[in-house]
């Protein structure tokens, strides 16, 4: 394996197809601009277009390429309906309010399409019907009364006891009017766009936190962007140690494409399973090409992540004649504490804004935020702004400790991982592994790639301190408790973190080092 930096998706799907996508250059000097924007996936790049088209002057900027962050590793299904269902929503926020975020997600699909259909974007956007559906007879009251619920929120659904799937059901929730799409093709198609119209987009540029001022100051590896309003659309909070590493909790979920022996219906399916399981049709010009997905854990917390995938391909031959893998890889999302994004400004910062926390349903709710950003960077509130206010009080009081919770579990779920690794020689570690080792009293991770060289690093995440984790399915290191990750070789990928893992001199470690 080649160490790819800044693309932690590399094994997705939705790379494959994507030729004639520019190398944008990476920013070289310091540059000034009305708005700057940090992280080109959807939340991102929906606010770019927004604003250009307010007739702002905006500079976008990514660490890795476009859309090379969730909206890379996304399944791409394009619904409605909530994450953690409907009723929850109901229960957590009330109808009045649950409708007005339905509402805004199913204008986010119309925005997509209005896009995709004005800029003429070749990204396979169309409108399927989705099926929430049980293999469990025993739970078709709890599937009627979802039905209920939905359509109480103002969907069009109805109640099927089948949905085309090559195997059989009890029922499902059918909704009409939802969407699939090729998300790298929508998100370059969007870029292009933006580009041609005066836009600037920086690739390979990290940045480190916007600092407050007037202008706001962004610095990067090689210059700095003066701005008057910076939007930080990265999907988790990157701010340093924020108040958002209190609010919202990291998960991962996991993706398989497989070939199997008959078409697969074009439509966007998923279980009443906990963790749910989730389908499509992977690509249109394939039509027996499938994506499942599911098999979530919370990011760094399961002993072994290849198991999910083991887990995802079980449940697929169960169900269908599978004919191959074709690829594998996962993707990281961000649960609030109380199920609503937080999209706004950010508390005691007056001139830069934060989209976070899109649970499962990060299309709509980025694209949503993506235009609710420009909107109060242009001056323009409405209802949507107070609820998914990024200061508001919870409504549930249980909730205010549950990511705080989560990092106590968090924190020892690795911390025991070092006390049952004793080992003094660092030969046993194979090629294309990574493995949590106390040497001498000094805890380490330790890594050996293909060619046998090995990289011994400080497992000390560098955002706020827990210890990272090996993830043995994606070969990075994990960190438990805000959900940063790193390359094997310590460089920043993904998440709170703003730092690369500290190296540690082999020739520092006492005793013999053998590689
Ligand atoms: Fe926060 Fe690691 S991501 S401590």
């Amino acid at each position: 394996m080649s160490i790819m930096h800044n693309v932690i998706t590399h094994n997705s799907y939705w790379y494959s197809g994507l030729d004639g996508v520019p190398d944008r250059p990476g920013l070289q000097s310091t540059v000034n601009t009305e708005v700057a924007i940090i992280g080109g996936g959807i939340t991102g790049l929906t606010a770019a277009l927004c604003l250009q088209n307010e007739g702002k002057d905006v500079v976008l900027i990514d660490a890795g390429s476009i859309g090379s962050g969730t909206s890379g590793a996304t399944s791409a299904q394009i619904n409605v309906h909530p994450d953690q269902g409907a009723k929850a929503l109901i229960d957590k926020h009330g109808l009045e309010h649950s409708k007005l975020i339905t509402q805004a997600r199913r204008e986010a699909i119309d925005q997509i399409e209005k896009w995709v259909k004005k800029f003429k974007i070749d990204c396979e956007f169309a409108r399927v019907p989705s099926f929430s559906y049980t293999e469990h007879r025993n739970r078709l009251g709890d599937l009627k009364q979802e039905f209920e619920h939905l359509s109480e929120l103002g969907l069009k659904v109805a109640l099927t006891p089948q949905c085309d799937l090559p195997f059989p059901i009890q029922g499902a929730v059918r909704a009409e009017n939802q969407a699939r799409f090729h998300p790298l093709k929508y998100l370059n198609g969007l870029a292009d766009i933006f580009i041609e119209r005066g836009g600037r987009i920086y690739e390979n540029t990290r940045a480190q936190p916007p600092r407050q001022g007037k202008p706001c100051i962004i610095q990067t590896a090689e210059g700095e962007i003066l701005a008057d309003d910076v939007l930080v659309c990265t999907h988790s909070a990157y701010l340093g140690i924020s108040i958002f590493d209190l609010k919202v909790a990291p998960y991962q979920s996991y993706i398989i494409a497989v070939r199997i022996e008959q078409d697969f219906p074009d439509g966007l399916y998923w279980d009443d399973d906990d963790p749910y399981h989730y389908m499509r049709l992977l690509d249109p010009q394939n039509p027996n090409l499938v994506l499942i997905g599911g098999a979530d854990h919370k990011t760094g917390q399961l002993e072994h992540e290849q198991d999910a995938w083991a887990k995802l391909e079980s449940y697929a031959r169960d169900r269908m004649k599978v004919l191959e893998v074709v690829t594998r890889w996962s993707g990281e999302y961000f649960e609030p504490d109380d199920g609503l994004p937080y999209v706004g400004k950010v508390p005691t910062m007056s001139n830069v804004y934060i989209a976070t926390g899109f649970l499962g349903t990060g299309l709509t709710f980025g694209t949503m935020a993506g235009h609710m950003l420009s909107e109060q960077v242009m001056g323009r509130t409405g209802p949507l702004s107070s609820i998914l206010s990024t200061s508001r009080v919870s409504p549930i009081a249980a909730s205010v400790n549950f990511v705080s919770e989560n990092t106590n579990v968090a924190w020892h779920f690795v911390t025991d991982r070092f006390k049952g690794e004793k080992l003094e020689q660092f030969e046993t570690i194979a090629n294309n592994c990574g493995q949590l080792i106390v040497h001498d009293g000094k805890q380490i991770a330790a890594y050996r790639d293909d060619m046998g060289q090995l990289f011994l690093l400080n497992p000390t995440c560098t955002h706020a301190g827990c210890h990272v984790h090996w993830n043995d399915a994606e070969r990075t290191w994990d960190c438990p408790c805000h959900g940063g990750r790193y390359a094997p070789d310590g460089k920043r990928l993904y998440g709170p973190p703003t730092k690369d893992l500290a190296s540690i001199d082999p020739n520092q470690i006492r005793g013999e080092v053998r590689e």
